[in-house]
């Protein structure tokens, strides 16, 4: 081979493992991350499906009430359609496409996909509104109870809702965010939807705003102890609120946010706890638009930076020996994709507008807390002191034994033969790795001294959840912008 050739090809393949720089290949697990969303998928499959090992799974849902609730995702390792983290997964990968988009041209239509297979669903849920919600499919204490692929499953397919005598204001308020930041997604894209999507918002809105109460009051044993709300629906209220603010403009929006009068004293982003979103959301008004109205969700949003950024005077959050963000041990890693997406995001706001802003004395620039968001990812992919990525699929060294039914069991499409309920536990205790790569999938993650164990049983660590990849996806794709010059050209105005 001529030495042009050799050079070239060997250019080539350390692009192909990573990038010559040693940085991750953060095309590469943006691509993986989407794909993932295909592994979660509740209904019947469309022909470009491309994670093949799945097939239709759920396609009588909905007929516990007469009604078609098929399609939408499984939240994790399990078979239940839960609205709550359903929602909250379907506004994230719609922020993730509202804010970084430009930089995923590739990837632009599969993440619009995955937003889709969402909000189709939310809106068959959303039908009966104002008289219901239908908020969850599956009895997950039976689902729980099981070890089944989702193509098998035999446990009873329940029919959750909401209504104005048993409200879930969180799973409504959500389910109206989750609508209307899709709705901008698909704003120019597909205008008929769009309309639709933001209609229904709308309704939604009003109906979790009009009947007030916990869903985990109207629900209890359905959605407790698997996504209990624990922080109320103050913070959903306001969720709701600014995105329906973002997208009509319409001031009483803005103005109900502030009636709410929230105590912003978290720094924990999740299914359940919506503060500081909604805080940097609204706080773009202020930063990048000079909306007077808006600086106080601006001090807020500063507020929680301040908390979650290492040696500032003010940080309240723990890191691991190796440099990760840690909040809780179950599912840490949730935290950890949350908060870099609020990060990238208001990194963004700051390096639009050219500004910085300070905790106590010390300035902070966007660069600053891009690097931040940089370690946390560079962190995932496996830069850490496991050398283990923790996304299925990426890398060399992976989690090999996730805490994902469908993922353990042979394949449907190899085996079309029912495994039972108790049948599917022989391969739950298996110590073999999974047969079925889900691609893509970020597990819950290593402890608080940075050990992962792999281990099946250990579903803390080893689980993967639709809510952990949904933010991930656009804080992949802010790092896929180069932090060179060349990002200057790429930040255009938003
Ligand atoms: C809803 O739950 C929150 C948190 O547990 C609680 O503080 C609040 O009082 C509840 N609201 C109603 C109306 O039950
Ligand atoms: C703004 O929203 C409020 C509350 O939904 C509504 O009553 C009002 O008509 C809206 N105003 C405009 C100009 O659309
Ligand atoms: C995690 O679990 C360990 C051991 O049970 C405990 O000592 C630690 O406080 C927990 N950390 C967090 C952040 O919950």
């Amino acid at each position: 081979m001529e030495v042009e050739k050799i050079v070239a090809l060997a250019i080539l393949i350390a692009l192909a493992s990573g990038g010559v720089s040693g940085d991750p290949d953060y095309h590469d697990a943006l691509s993986k991350s989407l794909l993932f969303f295909q592994g979660q998928r509740s209904g019947k499959l469309p022909p470009d499906q491309s994670l093949t090992w799945r097939a239709n799974s759920g396609l009588a849902d909905g007929s516990a009430e007469n009604v078609d609730l098929t399609g939408g995702y499984y939240d994790a390792g399990d078979n239940v359609k839960f609205g709550l983290p359903m929602a909250f997964t379907t506004t994230m990968l719609a922020w993730s496409v509202l804010e970084f988009g430009r930089w995923m041209p590739k990837e632009l239509n599969h993440a619009r996909e995955a937003v889709r297979w969402g909000t189709d669903y939310l809106l068959k849920a959303s039908a009966p509104l104002p008289s219901a919600l239908y908020v969850q499919v599956g009895d997950p204490n039976a689902d729980h109870d099981c070890w089944e692929r989702p193509e098998d499953m035999s446990t009873p397919r329940s029919v959750f809702k909401v209504t104005p005598s048993t409200p879930g204001t969180e799973v409504a308020a959500e389910t109206a965010a989750a609508l209307v930041a899709a709705s901008l997604v698909f704003k120019h894209v597909d205008v008929g939807y769009s309309k639709k999507l933001l209609q229904t918002a709308k309704k939604a809105f009003a109906f979790a705003d009009r009947y007030r109460g916990n869903y985990s009051d109207s629900l209890a044993s359905v959605v407790c102890p698997f996504y209990c709300s624990y922080t109320g629906f103050q913070d959903e209220l306001l969720w709701g609120a600014a995105w329906l603010y973002k997208a009509t403009r319409n001031s009483s929006y803005l103005s109900f946010a502030h009636s709410l009068g929230i105590n912003y004293n978290s720094e924990t982003f999740s299914w359940d706890s919506k503060i500081p979103g909604a805080a940097v959301l609204l706080a773009r008004e202020s930063v990048v638009d000079e909306n007077e109205a808006a600086s106080g969700f601006r001090e807020q949003a500063e507020r929680f930076v301040c908390n979650v950024l290492p040696k500032s005077s003010s940080v309240s959050v723990n890191y691991t020996p190796g440099g990760l963000l840690y909040m809780l041990n179950g599912s840490n890693m949730q935290y950890v994709t949350s908060t870099t997406f609020l990060l990238s995001t208001y990194a963004k706001y700051l390096k639009t507008s050219s500004q910085t802003m300070k905790c106590g004395d010390v300035v902070v620039t966007s660069l600053r807390l891009r690097k931040l968001v940089k370690k946390q990812v560079d962190y995932i992919l496996g830069d850490n002191p496991s050398r283990m990525s923790y996304m299925v699929g990426y890398g060399d060294e992976f989690p090999r034994r996730i805490h994902h039914r469908g993922s353990s069991i042979p394949s449907f499409r190899l085996n079309a033969e029912a495994i039972g309920c108790d049948e599917g536990f022989q391969f739950y205790y298996d110590d073999k790795p999974n047969p079925n790569e889900l691609t893509g999938a970020v597990v819950g993650g290593p402890d608080e001294n940075d050990k992962f164990t792999d281990d099946r049983e250990d579903y803390s660590q080893s689980e993967p959840t639709t809510y952990i990849n949904a933010p991930l996806v656009g804080t992949l794709s802010y790092l896929t912008a180069s932090f060179r010059p060349r990002e200057r050209c790429l930040s255009v105005k938003n």
